[in-house]
């Protein structure tokens, strides 16, 4: 029981990936912080992990607005006590359309799956680095690492913390604070419900969530899941582009996330 007794922070936590992970934590006596911007649905997992005899609260914020986000986690700190382990996985998926150029579903995806996680590692970091101990996750993807018609905000959106984490965990080193990259292949969520094509080596998102937590307690640097999706997308980047654009023609920036796009 790894995170026993320790105080967790998920955003993103109100469905998919990030309640399986709340619940998995609170299965294992941590204590979980659950932010998200439907009330309703957080109100739910809290009731639900109270009933299984877990400690949780939670707080409503769009990640996408930086004092909002960082005052919902520091209500969430002085509720539940100092953070141990943030995990940033609040995250939209727009198709990236080129006539039109959807540019507000583009910067939308910046500003929640990039900057999101930027505000959320402001509300803990500075005291991580006051107790010198802590662990900073973020939920990114295996799109990071493969450019893709018709993904592409969502990808540049992906690599964009992929690359944060990664150079963060590099800019921490000695001070005690661990830096996780997770990036997930396909996850049966909301998000890929409306994908209209067969998606390989689909994972259920509560063994998603252990397998991530699994890896949080190994502290591994990047986590890429699972496996099999991995060594695709890792031999696609090794591809000429027309290849990829043509194996790729009437699959990818078909999908979404169920949000309403702005
Ligand atoms: N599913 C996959 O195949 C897959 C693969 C790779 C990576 N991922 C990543 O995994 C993460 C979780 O996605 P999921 O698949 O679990 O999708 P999901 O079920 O749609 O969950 C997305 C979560 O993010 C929250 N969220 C969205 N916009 C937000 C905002 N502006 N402020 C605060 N919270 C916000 C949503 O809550 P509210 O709507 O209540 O705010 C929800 O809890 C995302 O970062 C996604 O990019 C997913």
């Amino acid at each position: 029981m790894s995170f026993a007794n320790q105080v967790a922070i998920i955003t993103g936590a109100s469905s998919g990936i990030g309640w399986e992970l709340a619940k998995t934590l609170a299965a294992q006596q941590c204590a979980v912080g659950v932010l998200a911007r439907r009330q309703d649905r957080l109100d739910a997992l809290v009731q639900e992990i109270q009933a299984a005899g877990g400690k949780a609260a939670c707080a409503v914020a769009d990640v996408a607005e930086r004092g909002p986000t960082v005052a919902a986690i520091h209500s969430l700190r002085d509720q539940l006590g100092p953070v141990d382990l943030l995990i940033a996985n609040s995250g939209v998926g727009y198709p990236t359309t080129i006539e039109p150029l959807n540019t507000d579903q583009i910067v939308r995806m910046f500003n929640v799956n990039t900057l999101g996680v930027v505000y959320a590692i402001e509300a803990v970091l500075p005291e991580m680095l006051q107790r010198g101990k802590g662990h900073l996750a973020a939920v990114s993807s295996l799109a990071a690492y493969l450019p893709m018609p018709g993904e592409s905000g969502y990808c540049a959106s992906k690599a964009a913390v992929s690359f944060y984490m990664d150079s963060l965990r590099m800019q921490l080193r000695g001070r005690g604070v661990h830096v996780t990259t997770v990036c997930p292949g396909f996850i049966e969520t909301p998000m890929t419900a409306h994908n209209p094509f067969k998606m390989p080596f689909l994972l259920k998102p509560d063994r998603a969530a252990q397998l991530i937590v699994r890896a949080l307690a190994r502290k591994k640097k990047t986590y890429n899941f699972p496996w099999q999706t991995t060594l695709l997308i890792k031999l696609a980047a090794w591809m000429p582009e027309w290849l990829i654009a043509r194996a790729l023609a009437g699959k990818a920036g078909k999908g979404g996330t169920k949000d309403p796009p702005p």
